[in-house]
């Protein structure tokens, strides 16, 4: 009898030490910064089935809904999230392609091979002109990636002048015979790609020094100045940051970049559905690192730009797994689960607490691909757990952030530790808060105090993802399987919120 009475002494001392320790203060008259809808950004590559058949199926594709060759369905969904921007072409395969190659009537355009996906066909129909009537059908901005590590200045400076240039020039009479009169003015552009890696295997100094030669022939046309965006560190390669920002002068440079996957072990990267709690546990571990190198690269930033003239484009990142069983091990297929759903919440959170300096970011990719937000099978769609989160988040798109300091309870799994509970905040025009709350712990409930000060509330409602296992994921026969659902889980008294946050549980509050 002692022992249980002792026991449920224990229980509620353990209950109520996690229950203080989860405290989150919101400074709702402090907001100063916009959360640019940028960072909600997509990545797009001509990668096993993210542009063939994710997006386009063709001109004459019968089978499946399409305009002028563009998925329906996929439009229709990526509409509902907002997709602010869409980068292309890539990654990897961005360093091979040679844009003339995909102008033109598309029976007399080159066939080539996708060296860095697969080693298959590539017939280069889906060039300039169709990435531009997608990023239009979808209302998103494009954002460019230009070939560096095979390419020349040459042939980049034309593809501004092609897609930019309104006067009379060889490039806007090219782009004139081939359907398009008016210029697309495109502002987004990628100096190059992994230019440590896959864009030419460069040192940072050598490719500080190339940077600035194609920076300077992308020149500005009437009305559209390129944002320049040079290719940037791998997760922790502080000196790559640093150099650039050194090397670069500053009227050549508009965004640096930053690429990040949390992957468990680039060997072994484990199912992306069947996980254990270690894998689940390691994979937040590597995402929530994201904190620390936007920290860091923007304490450097910062030693150069104070100004903060410079965003940091967060221009791939996401979770990476082995390939679904079944699909070709170079197309990077891989299904999206509850984890998923984490890595976006706490990672967009992070971004939304620094967008001082994280200006854009791009998921890796869109669809079919790594952290996929939708998936196809010929003419069947699903969206996936990641979706829910980009299209819960939606919310902040341009709100003004909201600064947030959280104290957390442990998530613990063996001798380590993390976080468990990540949020962001922001202020609508109309004064209405959103604050988003992740809690990663696999196996506890946590009760969260939200005091928000400097703003009088008397209404409150929220949105919740979670499911009764981690590693649920929808599927084409159960594609409503994961879903956000209406939250209750909070109340609001005297501008305090009580939260009780299900475990692997996004929630997005609002008040009023
Ligand atoms: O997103 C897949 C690949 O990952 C990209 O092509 C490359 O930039 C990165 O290494």
């Amino acid at each position: 009898m002692m022992r249980i009475i002792l026991s449920i002494f224990f229980l509620l001392f353990i209950i109520t030490v996690a229950t203080a320790q989860n405290t989150v203060v919101v400074n709702a008259n402090q907001g100063k910064e916009t959360i640019s809808r940028h960072i909600y950004g997509h990545f797009s590559e001509h990668l096993g089935a993210c542009i063939y058949g994710g997006f386009y199926v063709g001109d004459s594709s019968q089978a499946i809904p399409n305009t002028r060759g563009i998925r329906k369905d996929v439009v229709d969904a990526l509409k509902k999230i907002r997709i602010p921007n869409l980068r292309w072409p890539g990654g990897c395969f961005a360093d091979t392609y040679h844009w003339k190659d995909g102008i033109g009537p598309k029976a007399r355009r080159p066939t080539i091979v996708n060296s860095w996906w697969g080693g298959v066909t590539e017939n280069n129909s889906f060039g300039t002109h169709e990435f531009m009537d997608l990023c239009e059908q979808l209302g998103a901005e494009p954002y460019v990636s230009a070939n560096v590590g095979s390419g020349t200045v040459q042939e980049v400076s034309d593809w501004v002048q092609y897609m930019n240039f309104d006067g009379v020039s060889p490039m806007s009479k090219l782009r004139k015979e081939n359907g398009h009169e008016k210029p697309w003015s495109v502002k987004f552009w990628g100096v190059g790609n992994e230019a440590w890696g896959c864009g030419g295997n460069m040192r940072v100094e050598y490719y500080a020094d190339i940077y600035r030669k194609y920076a300077t022939f992308m020149t500005e046309t009437k009305g559209t100045k390129p944002f320049r965006i040079a290719s940037g560190a791998s997760s922790d390669d502080y000196h790559w940051t640093e150099v650039l920002m050194r090397d670069i002068p500053a009227n050549l440079l508009e965004g640096v970049a930053l690429h990040h996957y949390s992957v468990i072990d680039w060997n072994k990267k484990g199912s992306a559905t069947a996980f254990s709690e270690l894998e689940y546990f390691t994979t937040m571990q590597r995402a929530l690192r994201m904190e620390e190198f936007v920290q860091k690269h923007t304490a450097i930033m910062d030693k150069y730009d104070p100004k903060k003239r410079v965003a940091l484009v967060v221009d791939e990142w996401g979770g990476w797994y082995d390939t679904e069983p079944g699909t070709n091990g170079a197309f990077l297929f891989q299904q999206n689960t509850l984890r998923d759903a984490m890595i976006a919440g706490t990672t967009l959170n992070t971004f939304n607490n620094h967008c001082d300096r994280v200006r854009m970011a791009n998921l890796a990719q869109v669809v079919n691909v790594l952290q996929a937000v939708v998936l196809t099978d010929k003419e069947k769609m699903l969206v996936t757990p990641t979706y829910h989160v980009l299209e819960m988040y939606t919310v902040h798109h341009d709100a003004i952030m909201l600064p947030v300091q959280v104290q957390s309870g442990d998530y613990v799994v063996g001798n380590d530790k993390l976080p468990a509970i990540s949020a962001s905040a922001s202020k609508q025009k109309d004064g209405t808060i959103h604050i988003s709350l992740v809690n990663i712990n696999s196996k506890m409930t946590q009760e969260v105090k939200i005091d928000v000060q400097g703003a009088k509330l008397t209404n409150i409602s929220g949105r919740i993802l979670t499911s009764d296992k981690l590693q649920n994921h929808n599927t084409f026969d159960k594609p409503d399987a994961v879903k956000p659902v209406s939250f209750k889980g909070a109340s609001l008294k005297d501008s305090i919120v009580k939260v009780t946050l299900p475990p692997f549980s996004v929630v997005v509050l609002e008040l009023r």
